[in-house]
């Protein structure tokens, strides 16, 4: 039985790719690790935790020794490492977190991997799960491929593009078997309230202000949480040693377009006049260093793997504003506690 360990799989993509190796690989044995921050809840995995070829461990990837252990006593085959301190806006009030996780973190497995995999680096396989961030911004015209540039301009892309930089190195000096993808924007069911979907969908459904950095101008290229699980799955199973794919959904928004195309779907599903959740919209200040566009050219992925997205963005949007009306005890779950000091903090009191 293959041993995957999956970090970070209590989180938003993590639970997803968790579901699927579950469910799909019964003769694979699915050890997710996650600390459980903020951002990690088990309620993302109700549906699968009695599963026999499922375990949840609790830990820390900061934590050397803790990881050290962990390899040797799991006899740990292969890891898709999603654990991370994901957001943004986060990142600029505290950075070194994001050092500490991102990068220190992903240095401990890859510490523990190469230690413990050394007599046979082939017959193992280190999966970093990474951002198209990393790529920094675009302009009006182009697209991110596997060949750009890093340009990092937050210090949450600066970390992962740090952590990317370790993993390619790994496999450069010790041999071991790495691979990265580069993914852009994903959304859908558990995805926590901090972005810009659940949030607004969030605030829309209470009648709160629907804060817009800047303009609204800025271009985020939006992919359904389970088409990235899939692509991981593929990516996982057939990518050769020391590549990257870059995964995208070829699905360009304005924030603000993308708010007002919610609001819309919101209005229908609440029984709301139309136009009336719109009227929540509102400008806030900027988010410092704010990239303005991302966009992912995902081709290689397409002719290498077949993989392409699966559904069109207005029926996944669809989807996951009915997601979030019909979970109501997760929504609640996860705004307790510490949320609400958090969206204090960042947007002012409501
Ligand atoms: P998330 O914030 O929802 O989940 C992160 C998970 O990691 C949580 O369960 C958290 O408890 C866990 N974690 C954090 N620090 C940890 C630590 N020190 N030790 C162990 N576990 C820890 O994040 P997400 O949005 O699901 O993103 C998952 C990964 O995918 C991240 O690496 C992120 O950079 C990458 N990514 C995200 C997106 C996106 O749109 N959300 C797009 C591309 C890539
Ligand atoms: O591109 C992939 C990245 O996408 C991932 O690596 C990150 O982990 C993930 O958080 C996401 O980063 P973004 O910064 O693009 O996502 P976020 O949902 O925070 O913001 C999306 C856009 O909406 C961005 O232009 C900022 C804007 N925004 C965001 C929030 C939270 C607002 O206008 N208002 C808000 O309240």
């Amino acid at each position: 039985m293959k041993k995957i360990l999956i970090t970070g799989g209590a989180g938003f993509i993590g639970s997803h790719v968790v579901r699927r190796f579950v469910n799909n690989y019964p003769n694979y044995q699915i050890i997710n690790l996650d600390k459980l921050t903020y951002a990690g809840n088990l309620l993302n995995l109700k549906d699968i935790e009695q599963n026999s070829n499922y375990k949840f461990i609790k830990g820390d990837i900061v934590d050397a020794v803790f990881i050290d252990n962990l390899f040797s006593e799991e006899q740990i085959d292969s890891v898709i490492h999603l654990a991370a301190e994901s957001h943004v806006d986060r990142s600029i009030s505290n950075p070194l977190e994001f050092v500490m996780t991102n990068v220190l973190g992903t240095v401990n497995l890859l510490n523990a991997a190469r230690h413990q995999w050394k007599h046979a680096y082939n017959n193992h396989r280190f999966y970093h799960v990474s951002t198209d961030e990393v790529y920094g911004s675009l302009g009006e015209t182009g697209l991110f491929t596997e060949e750009t540039a890093y340009d990092p301009h937050s210090p949450y892309s600066a970390s992962k593009a740090s952590s990317d930089h370790f993993v390619r190195s790994y496999h450069d000096t010790y041999g071991i078997d790495a691979v990265i993808s580069n993914c852009s924007n994903n959304y859908g069911s558990f995805h926590f309230p901090e972005k810009l979907i659940p949030l607004s969908i969030n605030n829309i459904k209470n009648n709160l202000p629907i804060p817009v950095y800047g303009k609204g101008e800025n271009i985020r290229d939006w992919l359904w949480v389970e088409d990235h699980a899939r692509a991981i799955d593929l990516i996982f199973h057939q990518a050769p040693a020391g590549s990257t794919y870059n995964i995208g959904g070829n699905n360009e928004w304005t924030n603000i377009d993308l708010i007002r195309l919610l609001c819309k779907i919101m209005d229908q599903k609440l029984g709301r006049e139309p136009g009336s959740s719109a009227k929540l919209i509102t400008y806030v200040t900027d988010r410092a260093g704010h990239d303005l566009r991302y966009a992912i050219d995902s081709s290689k992925l397409q002719s290498d793997l077949g993989w392409k997205p699966s559904l069109k963005f207005e029926e996944g949007l669809e989807k996951t504003v009915e997601w979030f009306l019909n979970n109501e005890e997760w929504l609640q779950s996860v705004t307790s506690g510490n949320y609400q000091s958090y969206y204090n903090d960042q947007y002012g009191k409501s």
